[in-house]
């Protein structure tokens, strides 16, 4: 039963995605320095905070993951910014939610959205700036890069309470199978997607802010590689929700799959966050990323 209703939300949820289209040249002719302007503000912000890159992963999976209902269409938002709008006198926001209280370093957004501002208003959403870090705090840390679809749009709808629907550490499989179908997302993206997780915590974890002073991190990146499944292998997890990927036989091949080739990984790698960071809905662009307008 539980196989059917994630293949029915995965169908389901897929079709309703296609239909926002983004695409790769988005802010050619409107914006065309908006990327570069981002991975600029990340770079300098990583420079300083060695746990930035972490954060910013981390928000975007948390943007994107929030307020997907397969069964109830009106709420497919995912990677529309929500996360990062501040909460109000009267509207408790995702922000102020449990799993997010944690998240931090909202500001390397609104640096880099006030650059952009300046130089073309209100054309580039929060969301998609939010996607190009995301991925910049991956290559940038030694990890792969890739062209992120663009043409998100920032949601208006921010609730503490939805952030009840992000996958829980003491997820099981199937129930860590059933969060990812629901938002279109198989098998193969839950393992490759839980790579960077683990090992950006481990190199950073937050509760250990290691300020950096700046000069070796051009040098020396922080270094990224497929451990995380050796490690796994052995038994060595930081979450039971990790333990988890040996319990399913796909999963349990797939993180020796990973284990034994970094090239695959990455494409796995690639691949996931694209699909995950897909996941669109949104009504406006916003001028600040903290407040709608
Ligand atoms: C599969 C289900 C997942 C679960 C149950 C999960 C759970 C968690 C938990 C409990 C933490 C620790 C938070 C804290 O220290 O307060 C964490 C950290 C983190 N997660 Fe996840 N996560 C999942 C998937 C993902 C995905 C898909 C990504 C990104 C693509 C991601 C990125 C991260 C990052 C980067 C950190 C470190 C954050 C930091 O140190 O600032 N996680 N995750």
């Amino acid at each position: 039963m539980a196989t059917f209703i994630a293949l029915v939300s995965a169908l389901l949820v897929s079709s309703v995605y296609s239909a926002k289209a983004l695409s790769s040249n988005y802010y050619d002719h409107t914006c065309p320095q908006a990327e570069s302007m981002v991975s600029r503000t990340v770079k300098k912000a990583m420079l300083s905070d060695k746990t930035v890159p972490a954060a910013l992963l981390r928000m975007h999976f948390h943007d994107c993951f929030i307020r997907v209902t397969p069964f109830c269409l009106a709420f497919l938002l995912g990677c529309d910014a929500s996360v990062l709008l501040n909460s109000t006198s009267k509207n408790q926001a995702e922000k102020d939610g449990p799993p997010n209280i944690s998240l931090h370093a909202f500001y390397v957004i609104d640096i880099a959205k006030e650059e952009i501002e300046a130089s073309c208003p209100g054309v580039v959403s929060c969301a998609d700036i939010l996607a190009f870090a995301a991925r910049d705090a991956v290559s940038l840390s030694g990890g792969p890069t890739w062209d992120v679809p663009k043409g998100r749009l920032d949601g208006r709808i921010s609730k503490a309470n939805d952030t009840l629907q992000l996958p829980f550490p003491t997820f099981n499989i199937s129930q860590l199978q059933q969060s990812f179908a629901q938002r279109g997302l198989s098998l193969d993206d839950l393992v490759a997607l839980s790579e960077f997780a683990a090992s950006l915590q481990s190199v950073c974890p937050m509760h250990n802010k290691v300020k950096n002073a700046g000069a070796n991190m051009d040098t020396t990146p922080v270094a990224f590689d497929n451990g995380y499944f050796e490690l796994l292998l052995q038994g060595k997890s930081l979450f039971s929700s990790d333990q988890a990927l040996l319990t399913n036989p796909k999963t349990k091949a797939l993180v020796s799959k990973y284990a034994c080739s970094q090239e695959e990984f990455e494409k796995a790698f690639v691949k996931a966050m694209i699909r995950m960071s897909s996941i669109t809905g949104g009504e406006e662009i916003r001028r600040h990323c903290r407040v709608v307008r």
